[in-house]
């Protein structure tokens, strides 16, 4: 038996049950991870308070980093003592240990500690799938970014950045505005003292930008569509605020803009889009060009705390979990 963290009844952070679970052995293609690291991501609040759909009982969790003790029989390409990370698919990550399929997993490079490999392997593919290939950032773009000092946020500033993008940041209070303009924003807009999509109408001329990254949902989708520009993106990758209601075609008509409503899943389906897009996440975290901000760490066993403080925008960049046996 291994500590983990089941969801036995949807609703507030008091439902997330610390107790024992049983793991078991890896059957074919598949391996037994002892977890150092589970990054904590705002689906995980999705799935425990019943917006996105699971069958309960479950253990959540969608992101961890450890180390292999067990292969499947016949596996081959993975052993015992692999530092390996894994992001999305399957759920059951709250967990000292786990049994993954190989197929999941990447192998985590030296230069890249286990702590920073859970904080950014879901949200720096997420960064990577928008600003690359959702819609792909250019120099010469001026984009804006919601939640800006959050998880993904943090990594979508710098990114851009790096990018040549001219970045716009919203967020909600002065020290976010702070670590946004650290992470490379040109413009930080504070949204609840200032009428976002005034303020981006004046710093771009009244032109609008090319894409809006709204991870934000339902209390900033107006607002954001008003801030694009003709034939502008806009990239609905969330709703923190609460799910955004049916959008008429008219809505998008004045401005001929592309609306769309993106998962970093969808854009790691197969092995080798998987394997590119961690790689080049990995590659721009060891070069230096992301700094991963590990704002926040609580053992597994407060990871009720934890989604308090991340549901009440308490939390800033990355909250990684640590399981209590580590
Ligand atoms: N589509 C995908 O594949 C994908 C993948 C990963 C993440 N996501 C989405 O990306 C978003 C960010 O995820 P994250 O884990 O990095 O979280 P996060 O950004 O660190 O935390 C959420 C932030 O959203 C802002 N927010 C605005 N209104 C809020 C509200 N009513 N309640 C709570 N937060 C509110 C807050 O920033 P301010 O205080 O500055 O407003 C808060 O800090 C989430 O919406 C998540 O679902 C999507």
């Amino acid at each position: 038996m291994v500590k983990g963290v089941r969801v036995y009844e949807l609703g507030g952070p008091e439902v997330l049950k610390y107790e024992d679970v049983e793991v078991g052995e890896p059957g074919e293609g598949e391996v037994r991870v002892k977890i150092d690291a589970i990054g904590l991501n705002f689906i995980d609040v999705y799935f425990r308070t019943g917006v996105y759909k699971a069958d309960l009982p479950f253990i959540l969790g969608r992101e961890a980093v450890g180390v292999v003790t067990a292969v499947g029989p016949g596996l081959t390409g993975r052993k015992v003592g692999d530092r390996v990370a894994y992001a999305g698919n399957p759920m059951g990550s709250y967990c000292e240990e786990m049994v993954l399929p190989a197929n999941v997993l990447v192998s985590v490079p030296d230069a890249v500690d286990s702590i920073t490999a859970a904080a950014v392997m879901l949200k720096g593919m997420t960064a990577q799938f928008l600003l690359r290939r959702c819609f792909k950032v250019e120099p010469g773009h001026t984009i804006l970014i919601h939640a800006a000092a959050g998880g993904v946020g943090s990594l979508l500033c710098q990114w851009a950045n790096a990018l040549g993008a001219v970045v716009i940041g919203c967020v909600s209070n002065k020290e976010k505005a702070a670590q946004a303009v650290e992470d490379g924003c040109h413009h930080v807009i504070i949204y609840k003292e200032q009428d976002f999509v005034e303020r981006v109408k004046d710093i771009t001329d009244g032109k609008g930008v090319q894409v809006v990254y709204d991870s934000v949902g339902k209390d900033t989708f107006q607002g954001s569509l008003a801030c694009l520009s003709l034939r502008g993106y806009m990239v609905c990758y969330g709703q923190s605020s609460g799910v955004i209601g049916p959008v008429p075609l008219s809505a998008l008509a004045a401005k001929s803009i592309f609306l769309t409503r993106p998962s970093m899943m969808h854009y790691t389906t197969t092995r080798d889009e998987l394997l590119s897009t961690a790689g080049e996440l990995f590659a721009e975290v060891a070069s230096g060009v992301l700094k991963v901000r590990v704002n926040q760490t609580y053992p597994l066993s407060q990871v009720a705390q934890a989604h308090a403080d991340l549901e009440a925008r308490k939390t800033t960049g990355s909250t990684v979990l640590l399981p209590d046996s580590v």
